[in-house]
């Protein structure tokens, strides 16, 4: 079933309390639920109705999994008000609702099929980037509210911050949102979403009630266009022109992605003696502890690539050619999805072995609390579960990696990163290169080249090596 998670009865009458908060709906009034599952919003609104004594509105309930429709059929098939449709709600356009609510499907963009993606992409504005299916939703909900209407959604907290959302907190800024609810952690159980309800009025922007997971409220006024709202309701003031840390980096990436660990990764002992020389030792994030001293060496990367990112052919890498060419390891490399474009023993990614094979930082992908090692060698290649940050000045690395282990840093990135799992923090490349950087350390990581803001080279360098 794609994305089906039923809202606990408890949330739904939270939410359809704010959805009536200030104005019942008279009877004429339609009350749309874009896939509705089983039926729990309706049923919300039916108790809502049913204890104040108030005649029903019209009230339709979208849903496109067909497994549901028995069970809505016998809840609905005497209650004339409520109006059951089995439709793509992404699909089709739609009536004028006066009130929207629900809680949309969560489905990432891998789990949808090419067409799928190719389709919603011409069709959505929101459909950019890694897209989810919730985005496209509340596009499609805000273009089926009716003027004066009103829309109270729970979706997951990453709407907030994540760059893939800014289209659609570029369509929110547009309209009154009116509330947004950090709701507690543990309300879908096991499935930790980091839920939040947002409740949104079709009428000009206004101020917006910020209420946070420890119950403080506070009211702000959310800025037109794309950029991240978190830090704004956290009560942070982004400095505006500060230097970050990309305009002081060549390269802040993720590690090396093979798409065949288990091919290319090999331990260090026992190492047959001609592979070494396309062997570099390599860590994966699970591997970095913050109490561990040196750098493990317990594996090494099998590289068959050059410094300038080209793919060397069979017949010149000798015995990692043979070892490639075995039958057991060429069946495992070909049954890859990820390179059915490149050549059979190519990574998933290019590896950029100039910018890797440098004094560099490195971090985990997900961790409970940021933490930071400095590859002084720049001999450890990163794996795709470690982050690496390359200084331009290789002689302020200390400096830049003294600032990322310091509290200011770390409660920034704590604002501005993504959360996993259990409250761990996902450090993506993108929030660590808007880090911003104090005037000193900018100052010592731009060496004696001061560094306008913004210019960002290691942006330049991702883009020429993207063309
Ligand atoms: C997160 S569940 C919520 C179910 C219900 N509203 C609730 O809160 O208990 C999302 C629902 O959306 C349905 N759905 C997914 N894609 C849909 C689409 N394109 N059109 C209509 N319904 C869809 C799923 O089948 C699922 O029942």
């Amino acid at each position: 079933m794609k994305g089906f998670v039923p809202t606990p009865r408890e949330t739904v009458d939270t939410m359809v309390e704010l959805l009536f908060r200030p104005r019942a709906p008279a009877p004429s009034n339609t009350v749309l639920d874009p896939g509705c599952g089983t039926g729990e919003f309706i049923d919300g609104v039916l108790r809502w109705c049913d204890r104040r004594g108030i005649a029903l509105p019209r009230i339709t309930g979208i849903e496109s999994d067909p497994r549901h429709l028995p069970v809505l059929r016998a809840k609905y098939e005497r209650q004339r008000a409520v109006r059951v449709e089995h439709a793509d709600f992404l699909a089709h356009d739609h009536a004028k609702y006066d009130f929207v609510v629900g809680n949309p499907p969560y489905v990432p963009i891998t789990a949808l099929s090419e067409n799928e993606k190719a389709e919603y992409r011409a069709r959505y504005a929101t459909a950019r980037g890694r897209f989810d299916l919730y985005l496209l939703f509340f596009e499609k909900a805000l273009s089926s509210l009716a003027l004066g209407g009103r829309l109270v959604f729970i979706t997951p907290e990453k709407y907030l911050y994540v760059e893939t959302a800014g289209p659609l907190r570029n369509l929110l800024a547009r309209y009154h949102v009116e509330e947004i609810r950090l709701v507690r952690e543990d309300t879908f159980g096991e499935l930790v979403t980091y839920p939040t309800v947002t409740v949104l009025g079709n009428a000009a922007p206004g101020p917006t009630q910020m209420v946070h997971r420890d119950g403080r409220t506070k009211t702000v006024n959310l800025p037109p266009g794309r950029d991240p709202w978190l830090p704004l309701l956290e009560g942070a003031t982004p400095p505006r022109a500060a230097v970050t840390l990309a305009d002081v980096c060549v390269r802040i990436s993720c590690g090396v992605a093979t798409g065949a660990d288990g091919v290319f990764v090999l331990p260090g002992d026992g190492l047959d003696p001609a592979l070494r020389r396309f062997a570099h030792p390599t860590v994966a994030g699970r591997e970095l502890t913050p109490a561990m001293g040196d750098f493990p060496q317990r594996f090494v990367i099998l590289i068959p690539y050059d410094t300038n990112c080209r793919l060397l052919p069979l017949e010149r890498l000798g015995a990692l050619g043979h070892y490639l060419m075995r039958d057991d390891i060429r069946r495992r490399l070909l049954a890859r999805t990820c390179v059915r474009r490149k050549p059979w023993y190519a990574f998933h990614e290019t590896p950029v072995l100039l910018d890797i094979l440098r004094p560099k930082i490195l971090c985990k992908d997900i961790g409970e609390k940021p933490h930071f090692w400095v590859d002084r060698s720049g001999q450890i290649v990163p794996r795709h579960s470690v982050y690496y940050i390359v200084p331009r000045e290789p002689a302020a690395i200390d400096v830049i990696a003294g600032y990322l282990q310091s509290p200011r840093a770390h409660e920034w990135l704590t604002r501005n990163c993504q959360r996993a799992s259990k409250g761990f923090l996902r450090l993506q490349s993108r929030a660590l290169q808007r880090l911003p950087l104090p005037d000193d350390v900018a100052l010592a990581a731009a060496g004696t080249r001061a560094v306008p803001p913004g210019r960002s080279r290691t942006r330049q360098r991702e883009l020429s090596f993207m063309r």
